[in-house]
């Protein structure tokens, strides 16, 4: 969560390498005639953000929809979500909150679909017997957070988790897709050949298959163009990772909790059709201002020439842009 982060704090006045998206009252009135309403349940999906209850919403939405299920929902812990309150509650009762939400959101979900889970170390039990009653769950994804706040008397918590998993055994997965390029530290040569890495004017790289350990994401903060003021953004080459393994161009993406848009925007800017939801206006419209503004920019921080790169390796990853 990102406000452990002390680069998430904006500091004042506002530094001229802030570069955090703000929202106007004009932005506002502009981007609220953008959130999509209606009130039958629809033959077609919808592409574009909804503000509302998703547990509502999902009785208005077709069925087998979705190729692609990102739920990002609030973790077990009391957090505020701007208007709303999420409140920690126990083990047994978190399940059974996340198990009512993955039974209603299963009928929108194609039998080729695959769904990635999020939480934090204590939000990971429940999440895993939430979904083993109804996916074959295939891998649990852990990445590194950059930034944690010590603790005195616990290990500093600088781990989440994303669960991996599927609706049946045909699903698409394309590891070629999310391949991660590393700096070669022992370059190894057969009779002169460099041996599964590539010299250049940069340096020598290897792409490397894709773990379930992710050293390689940055939390959104205050200088990065993706950052908003949600407080638990996901960092756009996070879900990157996860759209491009699980999807085609072309498919549909569904994130019923999508907070600042996060998943909508990268699904956006990789060519993939999206829905989000959330229930707070403020982050559908910050949302809505993302993919406003991904009609001009399909960056996606640390995704260069359609590759992954490792962190701390801005230099290079500039270099190969010059190259290119
Ligand atoms: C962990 S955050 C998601 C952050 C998001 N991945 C991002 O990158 O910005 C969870 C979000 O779920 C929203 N939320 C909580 N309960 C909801 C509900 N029942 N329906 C829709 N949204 C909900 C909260 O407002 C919050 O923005």
């Amino acid at each position: 969560m990102k406000e452990d982060s002390f680069e998430s704090v904006d500091p004042q006045p506002r530094s001229r390498h802030n570069r955090s998206i703000k929202l106007t009252e004009d932005d506002r009135h502009r981007l609220r005639s953008r959130l999509l309403s209606f009130a039958d349940k629809k033959s077609e999906p919808p592409i574009g953000t909804i503000c509302g209850n998703c547990l509502v919403w999902v009785d208005r939405l077709p069925a087998k929809f979705v190729d692609l299920l990102i739920l990002d929902p609030p973790y077990n812990l009391t957090k505020d979500f701007n208007q709303l309150r999420f409140s920690k509650r126990t083990v047994e009762e978190y399940t059974g909150w996340l198990e009512g939400a993955i039974a209603a959101l299963k009928p929108l979900l194609k039998t080729t679909a695959s769904v990635y889970i999020c939480g934090d170390w204590f939000s990971s039990g429940s999440i895993f017997a939430a979904a083993a009653n109804h996916f074959i769950v295939r891998n649990r994804i852990t990445w590194e957070r950059e930034k944690g706040r010590g603790a005195k008397a616990n290990w500093k918590n600088a781990s989440e988790d994303i669960w991996f998993c599927t609706v049946s055994d045909d699903y698409t997965f394309n590891v070629d897709a999310v391949k991660l390029r590393r700096k070669v530290l022992a370059p190894y040569r057969q009779e002169g050949v460099p041996k599964d890495w590539q010299s250049t004017k940069q340096g020598n790289f290897r792409d490397t298959h894709p773990s379930n350990f992710w050293t390689d994401i940055t939390i959104p903060f205050w200088s990065m163009p993706e950052n908003t003021s949600h407080p638990t953004q996901k960092s756009e080459k996070a879900i990157a990772k996860l759209i491009l393994a699980s999807s085609n161009p072309g498919d549909f993406v569904f994130d019923p909790f999508v907070g600042s848009g996060t998943s909508s925007v990268v699904a956006k800017k990789l060519g993939r059709h999206y829905l989000g939801i959330d229930q707070d206006e403020e982050f559908c419209l910050l949302a809505e201002r993302r993919l406003e503004l991904a009609e001009t920019s399909t960056a996606i921080q640390g995704f260069v020439d359609g590759v992954f790169w490792e962190r701390n390796t801005l230099a290079y990853q500039k270099g190969r842009r010059e190259e290119g």
